[in-house]
């Protein structure tokens, strides 16, 4: 791998996981990280190892099966934090340990009750340890923008003597602005001793809406690294947005003297739309680079523009990001080659179970829908990769409802291996097919919230549902899709169901659930 201007470390399975709702399991993280390769990310923070056996097993079977991205395990200064990232990594090609301890006064007082002294203590420890481990350490000052200068350079100093590879900045809490940003990278780069053979990283939140700005300011100063997530998902208001950050540099190259990322532009929406099925999270209309209204240009003046010169309006193209948007692409008639030549185009590597499912749901989606775009593509490829492995699996449902009378609803699942099929009836279609499923799964789950929404334009459209649930405090979201609505919403909440059990089943109950 040549060594790229601005290192692209993308954070999706990590810290994007933490945000509510953004939950994953196993295959669906090792399906992500794969899109994170075919993307050209350069290192991939594939979880927490110590945070659960969960986390664990996920970076360590992301390790195995990754090769053209850095696989990072995530560990505070603690040993035995070390240690298990150390382990979860120890597979990959290229491994890396990403430690790191508050260092603000504030976090030093009412968090860890630790002197400064302490802390540099434990830093240069942790750091020692991890390059005992890995030749790739980064070490990261939690709450650095709300940390004292002096004492980030003594924090900084220690861990580039312990052998730190990286030296990440933080703004844990969305506090910063771009001068004093920009401003603090520089006195960094300045001040840390042998602050010239290390990287300098930012992570940036996006409490007041300057993540993406507050990362463009640090490369101006001299940050190579920044960190980021697919779709800006993350803590409360998200992390850096990858696909700004990326589309900002590119577009706008002249400005950032040419630095630019590995990053396949082409691959972005592909991967946002891949995050968003498996999570049940969808990008707001108005997202930057990937949301539905992105390219869309309503006003007439614009049109009227647009079509005459693109230019006039538009300072980047949808297919420069893998936007090739409702596009005919196969039809009834398309066999197995086509499909999967197809599938190959639009970034998906769909092998043996998952393929014929995928493959037997676009058959009767084709006889059931006329046209089929891209998004059908898509939103059938995430729902077939997502059963895999699951406990439950939907098979059937049967529905009576209308004008007269109560809704009713057979439901039928396999359910580790045996048919089980029960009947309920509800206020309406939806309710009887959720009481149906809960009755089978015995669930203590509460629904939270109910979502649907069209894949595609058009009457036929599929129907994309997404179920969010909670139970014991753990809150996960399904999603389903189907050309009926109402199947969509039984296969979303089978989902969820599915989602929950696995986590159940690989963390205690009051572990925590993030950092
Ligand atoms: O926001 C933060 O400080 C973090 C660190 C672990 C890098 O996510
Ligand atoms: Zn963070």
């Amino acid at each position: 791998m040549s060594e790229p201007a601005i290192r692209i470390f993308d954070t999706t399975l990590r810290d994007g996981e933490q945000s509510p709702g953004c939950s994953m399991n196993l295959q669906e993280k090792v399906a992500l990280a794969r899109q994170l390769e075919r993307l050209g990310v350069d290192i991939i923070e594939a979880g927490f190892p110590i945070a659960s056996d969960g986390d664990f097993e996920a970076v360590e079977a992301i390790a195995k099966e990754i090769e053209g991205a850095t696989i990072c395990g995530l560990a505070r200064t603690g040993e035995m934090d070390v240690e298990r990232a150390a382990r979860a990594v120890e597979s990959a090609r290229h491994a890396r340990i990403h430690t790191f301890i508050a260092t603000s006064d504030i976090h030093l007082e009412h968090k860890l009750r630790m002197t400064r002294d302490q802390v540099l203590a434990e830093v240069d420890r942790a750091v020692r340890q991890a390059r005992a481990a890995v030749e790739d350490v980064e070490f990261s000052a939690e709450d650095a923008t709300r940390s004292n200068w002096d004492f980030l350079v003594e924090v900084f100093s220690t861990a580039v003597e312990a052998g730190a590879t990286t030296l990440n900045v933080p703004d844990t809490v969305g506090y910063t602005t771009p001068k004093e940003y920009g401003d603090l990278i520089a006195f960094l780069r300045e001040r840390v001793t042998r602050g010239g053979e290390v990287a300098f990283s930012v992570h940036c939140h996006n409490d007041l809406g300057l993540a993406v700005a507050n990362s463009l300011a640090a490369i101006r100063s001299g940050a190579r690294q920044v960190e980021c997530t697919v779709n800006g998902i993350g803590e409360r208001a998200g992390n850096t947005s990858l696909e700004e950050v990326v589309m900002a540099l590119k577009t706008r190259s002249e400005e950032f003297d040419g630095l630019d990322t590995r990053v396949t532009t082409q691959e972005i929406y592909p991967s946002s739309r891949l995050l968003s099925s498996i999570t049940g999270v969808q990008v707001q209309p108005n997202k930057a680079i990937v949301g539905d209204n992105a390219f869309a240009h309503e006003a007439g003046i614009h049109q009227d523009g647009v079509l005459k010169a693109a230019i006039t309006y538009e300072i980047m193209t949808p297919e420069s990001i893998g936007r090739a948007s409702n596009e005919l692409v196969l039809g009834k008639h398309s066999g197995r080659h086509a499909f999967r030549d197809r599938l190959e185009e639009l970034g998906f590597a769909v092998e043996g179970e998952d393929f014929e499912r995928a493959f037997k749901r676009f058959k009767d989606l084709a006889d059931a829908k006329k046209v089929i775009y891209n998004e059908d593509l898509e939103a059938i490829v995430a729902d077939s990769v997502q059963t895999a492995g699951d406990r439950y699996l939907f098979e059937s449902l049967v529905l009576t409802c209308g004008s007269d009378g109560p809704p009713s609803a057979k439901v039928a699942l396999d359910l580790e291996g045996g048919r089980v099929e029960t009947e309920a009836s509800g206020v309406g279609p939806v309710d009887a097919i959720f009481k149906a499923i809960s009755d089978l799964t015995a669930t203590g789950s509460e629904l939270i919230q109910y979502q649907v929404h069209a894949v595609t334009a058009g009457l036929d459209a599929q129907g994309e549902v997404s179920v969010t649930i909670e139970e014991d405090g753990r809150r996960v979201i399904g999603n389903g899709v189907h050309e009926d609505v109402m199947v969509a919403s039984a296969k979303a909440y089978v989902h969820a169901l599915n989602k929950l059990e696995w986590h159940k089943a690989r963390h205690a109950p009051d572990e925590p659930k993030g950092i």
